[in-house]
């Protein structure tokens, strides 16, 4: 069997909860837009990396893909111009996967909510970083590349990490977890905490992959990727 990754969550949650319109915040080459099967797709990416050729093909085998609308800008100008799509039916699922800076990665987030529908999803990728390199607060990918981390691969997660511990440690109206798969698949919903975290502002710009490294399962309410399958049966059906 194939491991847990983003897309088969987000894939699974639309069918559990029949879910129609989907956001991603950082497309890039779309390997994850392009495969999801929803009926309104928004992809926001300040420069998009996808082939024409992948374009085309990907209207054959998913032929959702004729309805996509992309905006090239970046997810705060998204919001600013065009979040009134969202007025009339809202938000169902958005992954957000755009820049990983916690600042950002919270901005993303908190947008979200502002027009997510009550039994919404926000899915955050790289929640989970297992080196300190991966996890390093470049403020970009590029920065990242200039910085000749030491072991670093060029995978890049930064400190989005944090944006799980502020949420937990300040918002009594959602729910969060992450998996542990795919560098960390962050879920979150309406509704009560399982429990709260209560480290201050200043404190977790403070904290360092160090002390993730050390209180990873804690900060990160972590869960194994098999507890998805308990999750999905909790959800309700629309
Ligand atoms: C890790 S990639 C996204 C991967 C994609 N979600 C997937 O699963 O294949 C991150 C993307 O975020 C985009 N990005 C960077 N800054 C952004 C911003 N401010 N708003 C939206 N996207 C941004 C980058 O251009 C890049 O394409």
């Amino acid at each position: 069997m194939k491991p847990l990754n983003k897309i088969k969550v987000i894939q699974d949650i639309i069918k559990r909860i029949k879910a129609k319109i989907y956001l991603e915040i950082g497309v890039e080459k779309g390997l994850c837009f392009l495969k999801i099967k929803a009926r309104k797709k928004f992809g926001v990416d300040p420069k998009f990396l996808i082939g024409i050729k992948d374009k085309i093909s990907k209207y054959i085998t998913n032929p959702w893909n004729f309805f996509n609308q992309y905006y090239q800008m970046p997810s705060d100008d998204f919001f600013k111009l065009k979040s009134n799509i969202f007025e009339q039916d809202g938000i169902d699922i958005a992954l957000v996967d755009g820049l990983h800076t916690y600042e950002q990665s919270l901005k993303d987030v908190d947008n979200v909510l502002t027009y997510l529908n009550d039994n919404g999803f926000v899915i955050m990728h790289d929640c989970n970083p297992k080196t300190e390199s991966v996890a390093y607060p470049a403020n970009s990918i590029e920065h990242a590349y200039t910085l000749n981390l030491p072991g670093w691969t060029g995978a890049w997660s930064g400190d989005v990490w944090k944006t799980i511990v502020y949420l937990r440690s300040t918002r009594s109206d959602l729910s969060i977890f992450v998996l542990d798969c795919d560098d960390g698949v962050g879920i979150i919903t309406k509704g009560k905490p399982e429990k709260m975290l209560n480290y201050s502002k200043e404190e977790i710009e403070n904290l360092s992959y160090n002390d993730l490294e050390k209180n990873r399962s804690n900060l990160l309410n972590l869960k194994c990727p098999e507890y998805f399958e308990e999750f999905k049966k909790t959800l309700a059906q629309k």
